[in-house]
């Protein structure tokens, strides 16, 4: 059973290879628990743009691996991706993602982590059926990573003094980290050499830098039925992301006292506060000079695939690296 519609991206060259990924992730809800089935489903069948298992077939196919290994693996990153974003919902509070109400939401916090974790050995489980027993390593130690990196979030929550190395860390811990995983793993199951594996995942981690730089960027001027989740999150969160930053680094003292105060008050953000604090990051260039530091990622990300062989299943990587930056969903 597919669970998702062929998700909205130039895919021709991996269409029957995504199906089959749809496929291996329907199986990977199936429990006898039912609520359980349902919590994974719930948020299986909501779509997601299926970056991460692109980012593993079509590295793969663009080194001549063989799909039927590089399938598995592409869901498995999916499985792990979605097990994030159920977590992350719950560490965000947050009541809807993919266009839906969030797992949380329907099922209660904890059924939701529960659920994240049976998703995670899922995609463990997918993994041990690769011959390569570097891929099980690789994924314990991103996924560790991964938690630091949210941890780190909340531990600098409100502090918007903190260094941008700070900030970098953080978004490639949580975000950068996957994709240039997912890169790699592509490259690993098509048999490639040390130095393809290192560029193309390479490549996923300038990718995912610029990803998550946008996302920041989205999480203020998205537009919230586009983007499926809910705008001004990260204030709510009082999470210090890049445009807030560069604001803060380029405002007079009487602006950053007034930024800082947003973030670092611990009441509930009033009507009409989100909107201040665009105005004020706008007036500074915040999101200007964020989407400036994503382009600089997403050069980066182009000159680390210029190391990969040419071909249709590049141009489309490259696509998918320019659409990081460019999207609005
Ligand atoms: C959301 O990732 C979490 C971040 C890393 C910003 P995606 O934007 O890829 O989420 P889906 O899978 O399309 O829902
Ligand atoms: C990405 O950070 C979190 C994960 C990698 C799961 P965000 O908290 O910004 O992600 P969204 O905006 O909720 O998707
Ligand atoms: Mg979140
Ligand atoms: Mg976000």
């Amino acid at each position: 059973m597919a669970v998702a519609e062929a998700p909205p991206q130039k895919v021709e060259l991996i269409r029957a290879e995504l199906a089959r990924v749809e496929s291996l992730l329907a199986d990977s809800a199936v429990s006898s628990v039912e609520i359980l089935q349902e919590a994974a489903l719930h948020i299986l069948s909501s779509g997601g743009k299926r970056l991460r298992p692109q980012l593993v077939l079509l590295v793969s196919q663009l080194l001549a691996g063989d799909p039927e290994r590089a399938v598995p693996v592409a869901a498995a990153c999916e499985l792990v991706h979605t097990a994030t974003l159920v977590h992350d919902d719950i560490v965000d509070e947050s009541d809807s993602r993919r266009g839906k109400r969030a797992v949380r939401f329907f099922f209660g916090n904890s059924a939701a982590v529960l659920m994240g974790d049976y998703l995670v050995v899922q995609a463990f489980k997918l993994l041990a059926r690769d011959p390569d027993r570097r891929l099980w390593p690789l994924l314990a130690d991103v996924i560790a990573q991964m938690c630091e990196g949210e941890v780190l979030q909340i531990a600098v929550r409100g502090d918007t003094s903190i260094p941008l190395p700070t900030y970098e860390l953080i978004i490639s811990s949580k975000t950068a980290r996957l994709m240039s995983l997912c890169c790699r793993f592509g490259a690993l199951v098509a048999g490639a050499d040390g130095v393809r594996a290192q560029a193309a995942a390479d490549f996923g981690y300038h990718l995912g830098m610029a990803f998550q730089v946008q996302d920041d960027v989205l999480d203020y001027l998205g537009v919230e039925p586009e983007l499926g989740k809910p705008v001004g999150t990260d204030l709510r969160e009082r999470k210090v992301t890049l445009p807030v930053l560069l604001a803060l680094r380029d405002s007079p003292l009487v602006v950053r006292e007034e930024l800082a105060a947003y973030f670092s008050g611990s009441e509930s953000l009033r009507a009409g506060d989100v909107g201040r604090v665009v105005e004020l990051i706008q007036a500074a260039g915040g999101f200007a000079k964020a989407r400036a530091h994503a382009q600089e990622h997403l050069a980066f990300a182009e000159r680390a695939i210029g190391l990969l062989p040419t071909g249709p299943a590049r141009v489309t990587l490259e696509a998918l690296a320019d659409s990081a930056v460019n999207r609005t969903r």
